[in-house]
């Protein structure tokens, strides 16, 4: 391995695993394919695409991905049992670069009160995972679940007899998010002095942001040695989250000297990535985020502009466009042409084929007819739309909405269905977005209830765009729909139809076909 290897850094992602098991950002297969495709282009190394024996959208999500996505290896999850692993191979076997992944709880507490099995029995069905997956692929990543939280010899004893079986990759996770970067920095240490033949695999790391260490511990086991580190977009996932990507990778690149290692991602792909996912779940990013937050680059006070002004490495460690944040003060409006709208679209990171770059340039030219002005906010969302559509099949035809002080609001809507059928209804509700969704419910007629409804500013001005995110339950399943207009009642009214959309399309997955591929 040349010097150059041994400072690389692999980044595996597991935003469309880890990251989808977090509440309310779970997605389609369409949903799934898009993000897998932006992370192919980011230059991720891994893309761990699902849990084949979860469900069976997670085997069908983690096949297509597997069938369609070229570039990264497109790893699938385990258990260690013969079942499992034979799922999750039948999903990602056709990938160019499979990768299988087995995971197994070895810390006291799962021990005792999940798995009820003895040290010697974890040992046994480890090893016998690592070698039936190894039976079906040469590339096998191995995870003692709660490591961070198992003794050291145990843990020791457990790495070594699944290097023995044949694993290539010991990725050791933080699973409770309970580990601290001195603490994280010893386990690995242990692990390279201690274990025979660590170096001919890779060692992983995969932190959990419980405490709000998820970065710092991944970063420290990068100084003691891992050379893959398991992240999310936007750090989502379970409970408080993962390791954010969009961090470990700035920080890996920014203090370069500090880790001694690099990544292979484009660093100007992650802010269009990062805005993608958060588009697709309908988690928003937080202003406060580091690196793609919107304020991460806001100067506000005075000394922090003036500095700024004469030189803005005073007060920045990154620059802006190394994310992929091209912000523009060049505003767009109503008489601006094909051209330069598809080059801000450019600059702002976003690759749309000709199809969508028609349709989003008719949708930019209508909100210029009722916006004055168009800022990148406005652009991102419109463009974000186009990407993330669930296209039909209902729509809205029109929407008329009363509201007076002190009085129920009323409203009527006319949908229709790309079968043809056109509806319109009637209905009141307390202010004018209760009585359109309460309209539109009665329309369709289906069991929804609303359980988050949130409405947020895109873009600046009297005019700002509004953005409507919610949440939905039907039959026992969470679908999130979102929408961007001037008008929120209208958005609002969108991002529901967005979610009746969505929970067709899944009812009609579900419907049982001839061939699903999954026993
Ligand atoms: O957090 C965890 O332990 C996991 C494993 C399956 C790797 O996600
Ligand atoms: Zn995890």
């Amino acid at each position: 391995m040349s010097a150059d290897d041994s400072a690389r850094v692999l980044i595996f992602d597991t935003t469309l695993r880890d990251g989808e098991q977090s509440p309310g950002c779970s997605m389609s297969r369409d949903e799934k394919l898009r993000v897998a495709r932006a992370l192919a282009e980011l230059g991720v190394d891994v893309i761990e695409a699902g849990f084949p024996a979860a469900s069976a959208g997670d085997w069908e999500a983690v096949h297509e991905v597997a069938r369609q996505v070229r570039g990264p290896v497109i790893c699938a999850l385990a258990r260690c049992s013969a079942d499992d692993i034979d799922k999750a191979w039948s999903a990602v076997a056709v990938a160019e670069r499979p990768r299988l992944h087995v995971f197994l709880a070895t810390s006291a507490i799962h021990r005792e009160h999940k798995l009820n099995m003895a040290r010697e029995e974890i040992i046994r069905v480890a090893v016998e995972g690592v070698r039936r997956a190894r039976g079906h692929c040469a590339d096998v990543e191995f995870s003692p679940e709660d490591a961070s939280r198992t003794e050291l010899e145990f843990l020791g004893a457990v790495v070594q007899a699944v290097v023995d079986a044949g694993a290539t990759t010991i990725n050791i996770p933080d699973t409770v998010g309970y580990t601290t970067p001195q603490e994280f920095h010893e386990t690995f240490s242990y692990l390279r002095a201690q274990v025979r033949g660590i170096d001919r695999i890779t060692l992983s790391v995969h932190c959990h942001d419980d405490l709000g260490m998820a970065v710092a511990n991944s970063l420290s086991a990068v100084r003691a040695g891992a050379r893959q580190v398991e992240c999310t977009i936007n750090g989502i996932g379970e409970r408080a989250g993962n390791c954010a990507l969009e961090e470990v990778v700035m920080a890996l690149a920014t203090r370069a000297a500090q880790f001694g290692a690099r990544t292979g991602i484009h660093t100007q792909r992650l802010y269009p990535t990062c805005r993608l996912v958060s588009a697709l779940t309908g988690m928003p990013i937080p202003r406060n985020k580091a690196v793609t937050g919107e304020n991460a680059f806001a100067h506000e006070s005075g000394i922090h502009q003036h500095g700024m002004l004469r030189h803005a490495a005073t007060y920045e460690i990154m620059r802006p466009q190394d994310v992929g944040l091209t912000r523009s003060h060049l505003v767009l409006g109503k008489h601006s042409g094909r051209h330069a709208f598809r080059e801000r679209v450019r600059e702002l990171g976003f690759e749309l084929d000709a199809g969508e770059l028609d349709e989003a340039f008719t949708r930019f030219k209508a909100l210029a007819d009722r916006k004055k002005e168009l800022f990148d906010g406005d652009i991102e969302a419109l463009v974000l739309q186009v990407e993330s559509g669930t296209g039909g099949p209902w729509t809205l035809v029109s929407l008329t909405t009363e509201a007076t002080t002190g009085a129920d609001a009323s409203a009527v809507v006319h949908l229709r269905h790309s079968d043809g059928r056109a509806i319109e209804q009637a209905a009141s509700g307390d202010g004018p977005v209760d009585a359109a969704l309460t309209a539109i419910e009665h329309a369709i007629g289906l069991p929804l209830r609303l359980d988050k409804f949130e409405v947020r500013s895109v873009s600046g001005g009297e005019d700002a765009q509004g953005e409507a995110l919610l949440t939905v339950e039907c039959e026992g399943r969470s679908y999130r729909g979102s929408s961007v207009s001037t008008n929120i009642v209208e958005a609002g009214v969108l991002a529901f139809l967005e979610v009746i959309n969505r929970i067709e399309q899944s009812r009609a997955a579900r419907r049982p076909r001839s061939a699903a591929g999954v026993a």
